[in-house]
């Protein structure tokens, strides 16, 4: 696996660049953070090129109106070209962007917000908020691991998915990982390889709080006396906690511990603490997260005067340290394990001015009761498939100010369009969140004001 990105290297591909190549200069960048070039007026979509760059490529598929590629020489960089430290860097599907400087992939996200607000859904941001960032590396907190045996590799191979590929790649570290996790990599196969059944063991998934990190191991047959004591022996030398999962998710249940002790992430500026399950759905980047809920709360301006309603609410990431402010705040999610553990969650911060409601907010909408909280003030926070159904069915009075935490530009730009040409909102502001260095996912988050 070669890791320099320069002329003569292959950074991307397994087999090396032939003159039958074709090369290309790439002009732009695509909402997915590939370089497109154009041949003969047909796009071609380049992964791991970078704009300004001239490049020989593999075609990856030919379609009709454009084509993918990868690159398999650089033959001239862009100065925004970096050498990945990452030895899995081209192999593992993780990381897409470690060959870009970080500053200039959070400058490429904003433009690739704003092309998509322009262009799919035909709104400009007033101003634009100061990008919300965190450290480069090491910042994954939450992560599932796939685990497979491999006669070829000797043993158990442990990581993500190869890009363009099915197989895992192997990793014996991992640069976006907590480094106290990515540093138990190599012990970590050995666990593993010598449990009775590695065959039986599917994937790992990783869970980190402000109190410890957890692992959690998937099994698909009854493990052994021998193997419980292996795995409780790693977690109590290592200081992890194990988890383990037989059956669906319900089914995990601590190992060491064996007394269960709830993980926790704290918020700070607000005092809170929000207690979890290592499967639950938590912000993967604790910097990011902090500094996003700071800046929801300072957006959305909740005084003792406001309802605020909080969907997609999950665990009270941002209900509780908005009910520090709010007068009231409703949070409806569609997990009854998350409402549960957010109606915990207030109690365990003694904040009384709070509700949760469970709810399928696809589903549920002019007559639901979250519906007629009469709230002035709204957060949304969707999965990628957005909220216009939600956005469709608000009943009068409309809230005066909306905040909307997104992960995918192009249904947030889908939905400014039905709020600022429907439903007469401004635009007043949107941003970039560094929530996930190095990859291509865009986070963003835009303000919605009805004057
Ligand atoms: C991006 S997460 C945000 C969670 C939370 N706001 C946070 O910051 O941790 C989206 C949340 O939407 C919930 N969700 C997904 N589909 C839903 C639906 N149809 N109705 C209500 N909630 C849903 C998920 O369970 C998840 O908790």
């Amino acid at each position: 696996m070669a890791t320099l990105a320069m002329k003569g290297s292959n950074p991307h591909s397994n087999s090396p660049p032939s003159a039958e190549n074709p090369v290309a200069t790439v002009t732009t960048f695509s909402h997915d953070c590939r370089g497109v070039a154009r041949l003969d007026g047909k796009a071609v979509f380049i992964d791991g090129a970078l704009p300004g760059e001239t490049v020989r490529f593999r075609y990856l598929h030919r379609q009709k109106r454009y084509d993918t590629a990868e690159v398999v020489e650089i033959i001239k960089p862009s100065p925004d070209r970096v050498t990945p430290s990452c030895p899995h860097y081209g192999t593992c599907g993780g990381c897409g962007l470690q060959h870009m400087r970080p500053e200039v992939q959070l400058q490429s996200k904003q433009q690739i917000l704003s092309e998509q607000l322009e262009l799919l859904g035909k709104v400009k941001p007033e101003s634009w908020l100061a990008p919300i960032t965190g450290p480069a590396f090491g910042y994954r907190r939450r992560a599932r691991l796939g685990v497979r045996q491999v006669a070829s590799a000797g043993g158990v191979v442990i990581g993500f998915r190869q890009k363009n590929k099915s197989f895992l790649a192997d990793l014996e570290t991992c640069l976006v990982l907590e480094p106290m996790v990515s540093a138990l990599l190599p012990a970590l196969h050995v666990l593993i390889d010598g449990l009775s059944c590695p065959d039986r063991i599917p994937q790992i998934e990783v869970a980190g709080g402000t109190n410890a990190s957890s692992l959690v191991i998937r099994h698909l047959v009854p493990l052994t006396y021998e193997d419980r004591e292996r795995l409780a022996a790693f977690g109590e030398a290592n200081g992890i906690r194990i988890y383990l999962q037989p059956g669906k998710p319900d089914s995990i249940a601590p190992l060491w511990p064996s007394v269960h002790k709830p993980l926790y992430y704290r918020i700070p500026g607000f005092e809170v603490d929000i207690r979890f399950e290592p499967a639950d759905f938590i912000q993967i980047n604790d910097a990011v997260n902090n500094a996003m809920v700071a800046r929801v709360v300072e957006l959305l301006e909740p005084t003792a005067k406001d309802a605020v309603l909080d969907l997609f609410c999950g665990l009270g990431n941002f209900t509780l340290p908005l009910a520090r402010r709010a007068g009231r705040v409703l949070g409806v999610e569609s997990e009854k394990a998350l409402i549960e553990r957010a109606r915990a969650n207030a109690q365990l911060n003694k904040i009384m001015n709070v509700e949760f409601v469970h709810a399928d907010l696809y589903r549920e909408s002019f007559n639901a009761s979250w519906n007629h909280f009469a709230a002035n003030k709204l957060l949304l926070d969707p999965p990628r498939s957005g909220a216009i159904e939600i956005i469709k069915s608000l009943v009068e009075p409309l809230p005066s100010r909306i905040v909307y935490v997104s992960c995918y530009p192009a249904t947030l730009a889908r939905d400014s369009e039905y709020l600022v040409q429907v439903l007469g909102y401004r635009l007043t502001a949107a941003g970039v969140m560094d929530m996930f260095p190095q990859t291509s996912h865009v986070e963003s988050m835009a303000l919605f004001i009805k004057s």
